[in-house]
């Protein structure tokens, strides 16, 4: 069993990566913004819900996110791990983890984080705007606030990982490749 946290600002490259990770060491990858949009595209209450947050680029709630995560986790019993990609995103999602998976005398065994520079990573964003058909790539506004919810709710989980030995930085700028192996060459040594 080993559960992985992709960690990273909006459009660093964690959901490109998670395909590449996930069939390289047979992980369950788990997106709570895929699993939002699934549920925006088939309308149910909680798509309803969710839309309303991420339409803007704020946040969904902790207790909704949360429930969602322990869901999903609990569908798949048989996994080998998790690669948990855009959870967790506030410091009471991560402690609520935490207890979590030590139900199952599971842990989180890295926290690895893509970094890039916010311009960089923002024309990424406007760029799939264009064809993507999300709401919150379309509009600097919306992006900008994105990463505010980032810098505040988010960033301090560098600190609350760091604290645990289990924080491993990567250089989220290069070809897809280059980066996948260089996520690959922190998961070998875990
Ligand atoms: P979420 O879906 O998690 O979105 P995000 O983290 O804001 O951003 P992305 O998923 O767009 O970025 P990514 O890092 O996966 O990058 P990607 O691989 O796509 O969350 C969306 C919303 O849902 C949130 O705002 C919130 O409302 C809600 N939500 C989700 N989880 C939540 C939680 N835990 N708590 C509360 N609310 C939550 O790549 C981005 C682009 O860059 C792509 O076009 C890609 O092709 C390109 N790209 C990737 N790698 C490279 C590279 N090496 N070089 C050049 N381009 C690249
Ligand atoms: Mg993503």
């Amino acid at each position: 069993m080993i559960n992985i946290v992709l960690f990273g600002k909006p459009g660093a490259g964690k959901g490109t990566q998670a395909e590449f990770l996930k069939e390289r060491y047979n992980l369950t990858h788990l997106s709570t913004g895929d699993i939002f949009r699934f549920n925006i595209k088939n309308e149910t209450e909680l798509g309803k819900l969710a839309k309303s947050y991420m339409d803007n680029g704020d946040l969904v709630p902790d207790q909704v996110t949360i429930k969602i995560l322990e869901d999903t986790v609990n569908k798949n019993p048989n996994t080998k791990g998790f690669l948990f990609d855009g959870f967790p995103r506030t410091l009471a999602q991560a402690e609520a983890l935490d207890a979590f998976l030590s139900t199952k005398n599971w842990e989180v065994a890295a926290t690895i984080a893509l970094e890039a520079d916010d311009e960089i990573l923002i024309q990424r964003l406007l760029e799939r705007g264009k064809t993507s058909g999300r709401p919150d790539d379309q509009d600097q506004v919306k992006i900008r606030n994105r990463y505010q919810e980032y810098n505040e709710k988010t960033a301090p989980l560098m600190e609350y990982y760091n604290k645990q030995n289990k924080f491993y930085p990567v250089n989220g700028i290069g070809t897809i490749a280059e980066i996948t192996e260089r996520l690959s060459a922190v998961v070998e040594r875990l």
